[in-house]
């Protein structure tokens, strides 16, 4: 029998996570003081998150060692599955072959619990008794939900308006797991008064969320905020997914031409992509492909800027690719990718002609996510069902060119939670949203005091 799948077994799960930061071609500009436009030192930080996670936020270190008590959570669900999409190749009649890492297999159903784990020990090494967050879709409330449960924390989520409405058995998954959750914008904070005040009927986005969050953070010393994407310790912790994506890859005797993730923060992206973006670096010749949504098009058409990583302008200033922080995106399913900036380190290797930006419309995705469920049987979240679109794009590109391409993608969760969406787009309520130039450049108004990082575009 053919194999389908390539498992390794707990000894082989990595016992360290690999920081891209220790070999950037090009370095990275720091983050800057919200008030004061300086690089941030680590005491800026502090009240927001623990120090030993600031360390790692800071860390130029190639390789970081994963606590015991980290391993031993993890193998909960790790080392996840790798899979050979025999039945979509099929489908689609392609000289391609296709591998995916099946992230859908942790209990939150995503590749969110890597770094909430992570975050929520580190947390508890350093005495925070409750964090705070936001969530978009509800994967990463959930996921922290559950980390913190486990640690015995207290957990306070701040959910995007349109998701806690149109997901309520997330929101029944974080309660499952102990946490509170309130629909963003809120009355609860003085950042969310303040947007209510303005549009009571906001749907709410994950920069006012995080808007939230931080404040209710920072206002308590033992409370601490956690983000579910973006930073670079988060990228650290997500690296555990290429790191077993090469070994079983290299079990399949197979290298990838392509890469692809969805990206919205570009953590679950950079989880897969980083690893194989040092041999990039080094130079092998990958296509590494991050896909976000046209009617959020941080990537594809935001500017590379200085910007504050939530709307009301509390967290520093972070260098990346992005929309303004007061852009509020259509209210598309795919939740998770509706946030206004990307990664600084995602953002700076996309300058560095590592990373190679697309951006595609939701129909295409739902579409895609139906071809995948029909052939390979998993019902994809509709984040995910991006990195399975371009999967398609590829994989028909190949066959146009009569090229046997390999294709890795990362399928970032489970849609099961879903399902409202996936009723919408049966129903033919779903559109595809057109975003006029003249909206983008109204939102990147915002940009225009704050600094200039050295390589803005
Ligand atoms: C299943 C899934 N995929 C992808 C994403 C996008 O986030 P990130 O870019 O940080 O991986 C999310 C975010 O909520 C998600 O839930």
């Amino acid at each position: 029998m053919r194999t389908k799948k390539y498992l390794l077994s707990e000894n082989d799960m990595p016992r360290q996570w690999y920081n891209i930061m220790a070999d950037l071609p090009n370095g990275m500009e720091p983050p800057l003081h919200p008030g004061t436009g300086q690089p941030c030192g680590p005491e800026d930080l502090a009240p927001i998150f623990p120090m030993n996670l600031i360390e790692q936020e800071v860390s130029t270190q190639r390789w970081i060692d994963i606590p015991e008590e980290i391993l031993e959570k993890y193998a909960i669900w790790r080392p996840s599955p790798l899979y050979r999409a025999y039945d979509l190749e099929r489908a689609l009649d392609t000289p391609a072959k296709i591998y995916y890492k099946n992230e859908g297999v942790s209990p939150a159903g995503s590749h969110k619990p890597n770094t909430a784990i992570a975050q929520a020990y580190y947390n508890k090494m350093a005495g925070t008794k409750k964090i705070t967050t936001e969530t978009g879709a509800g994967q990463w409330g959930s996921a922290l939900a559950m980390c913190c449960s486990f640690f015995g924390i207290e957990c306070k989520v701040f959910m995007v308006k349109i998701s806690y409405n149109q997901k309520p058995y997330r929101r029944l998954m974080m309660e499952t797991w102990g946490a509170n959750c309130t629909a963003s914008p809120s009355s609860e904070t003085k950042a969310g008064r303040s947007i209510l005040e303005k549009n009571p009927d906001s749907p709410g986005s994950l920069g006012m969320a995080i808007s939230e969050a931080v404040e209710e953070a920072v206002s308590d010393e033992n409370t601490k905020y956690a983000l579910g994407s973006v930073l670079n310790h988060v990228m650290i912790h997500q690296s555990i997914i290429g790191l077993e994506a090469k070994k079983q890859m290299e079990m399949a005797g197979a290298y990838p031409d392509v890469i692809i993730g969805s990206a919205g923060g570009g953590s679950n992206f950079a989880g897969l992509a980083f690893p194989y973006a040092l041999d990039k670096i080094n130079g092998k010749d990958i296509d590494i492909i991050a896909v976000e949504p046209t009617s959020c098009p941080t990537m594809t058409r935001g500017p590379f800027a200085y910007d504050f990583g939530d709307t009301v302008q509390m967290t520093p200033l972070l260098p990346m690719h992005s929309l303004g922080h007061n852009f509020v995106p259509a209210p598309i399913h795919a939740g998770g990718l509706r946030y206004h900036g990307m990664a600084p380190l995602v953002s700076q290797l996309i300058l560095d002609g590592i990373i190679r930006p697309e951006s595609i419309h939701q129909l295409e995705t739902f579409k895609a996510g139906m071809t995948f469920a029909r052939s390979e049987g998993y019902i994809s979240a509709p984040e995910c069902n991006h990195a399975v679109a371009m999967t398609i794009r590829e994989a028909l590109k190949a066959k146009e060119e009569g090229k046997e391409k390999t294709i890795l993608f990362n399928w970032s969760g489970h849609g099961l939670v879903d399902m409202a969406a996936y009723e919408s787009f049966f129903r033919g309520k779903l559109f595809d949203h057109e975003l006029p130039q003249e909206q983008i450049d109204a939102a990147l108004k915002d940009l225009e005091p704050l600094p200039k990082p050295r390589q803005a575009t």
